[in-house]
């Protein structure tokens, strides 16, 4: 019977995930108040006292753009934190299971961007999250890395409950249309994640099954599209009743604290070759909005 530890229950994620893992083991989702990742000794205890045979991580310092101005906190959640976990997993012979970000990325790829592609981030959210990787990768622990990219979901802050909000409150408004990328839904990575799992119970050798698939995935919805496209699939849909003007805008007309890369693609053909499909983002849009 696995144990799986999450942290972060109350995110986007966090929250798919503990429902999506249900069956598949004894689940112990946690919140920040019970293992806080700015708090290292802590994240070590609580590791030690639930003995987990799996940790999931989705758990991080989100806020792209405060991150500029708290580089040292977002360095210690989303950079020595999950070394820690690592660190701690190993000693218990437990495998990790970690999300990263687009941002890594300096998006001047003309491609999507593969796991072999050189890191490169554009500001600090980037960088904490980069540190991140290294550090779970310095452990040697037995690991699953998923890059993913523009998370949406039916609760907590996002481009999608934004758009829903100000389409309510304005009649028109500006989008970005040169920056792309992939919107994924929170519970498309849960899924995701959960079927990995279960393919590993399956396993004759678990443990030898983890160590030959441990390593970096992206891990998004298919197809790709801009903020701007993004925001017409989200006001196409029957639910948004009052339907604001959209103009397409360049990044640079719409400035922000952090950069972010123009193109944020990432190629999920590993994963896919490795465990399973991944939906269109229009057809995940679609189910998520019903
Ligand atoms: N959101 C995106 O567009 C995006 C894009 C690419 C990659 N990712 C990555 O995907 C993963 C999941 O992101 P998400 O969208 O689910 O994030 P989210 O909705 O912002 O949730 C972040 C979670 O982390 C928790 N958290 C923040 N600081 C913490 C701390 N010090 N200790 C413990 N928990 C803490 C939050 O708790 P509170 O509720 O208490 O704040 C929340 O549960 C992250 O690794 C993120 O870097 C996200």
């Amino acid at each position: 019977m696995s144990r799986i530890l999450i942290s972060g229950r109350t995110g986007q994620v966090g929250y798919e995930l503990e429902r999506s893992l249900q069956g598949l083991g004894e689940v112990i989702a946690l919140d920040r108040s019970q293992m806080d990742l700015s708090d290292l000794q802590q994240v070590r205890d609580v590791i030690r006292s639930v003995k987990p045979t799996l940790i999931i991580n989705p758990a991080a310092y989100t806020a792209v753009d405060q991150a500029e101005r708290e580089p040292e906190l977002a360095l210690r959640i989303n950079g020595e934190a999950p070394g820690v976990i690592a660190e701690e997993a190993k000693k218990l012979g437990a495998v990790l299971i970690h999300y990263s970000t687009d941002y890594v990325f300096d998006g001047k790829k003309d491609e999507p961007y593969t796991e072999t592609d050189p890191t490169c981030p554009l500001n600090v959210y980037g960088s904490s999250k980069l540190a991140g990787e290294q550090a779970i990768q310095a452990t040697g622990v037995a690991h699953l890395i998923l890059r993913t990219s523009w998370v949406y979901s039916t609760h907590g802050k996002n481009f999608l409950l934004t758009m829903r909000r100000l389409a309510a409150e304005r009649d028109s408004l500006n989008v970005v249309s040169d920056q792309y990328g992939a919107p994924t839904w929170s519970r498309t990575i849960a899924d995701t994640t959960a079927h990995i799992v279960a393919q590993s119970l399956t396993a004759e050798d678990s443990k030898a099954w983890w160590e030959e698939k441990s390593g970096l995935y992206h891990l998004t919805a298919q197809g790709k599209t801009s903020w701007f496209g993004f925001a017409e699939a989200i006001m196409a849909h029957p639910s948004v009743i009052k339907k604001p003007q959209l103009t397409a805008i360049p990044a640079r007309d719409y400035p922000v604290p952090a950069q972010r890369p123009t193109n944020s693609l990432l190629s999920s053909q590993r994963l896919l070759n490795t465990f399973c499909g991944l939906p269109h983002w229009q057809d995940a849009l679609a189910l998520c909005q019903s």
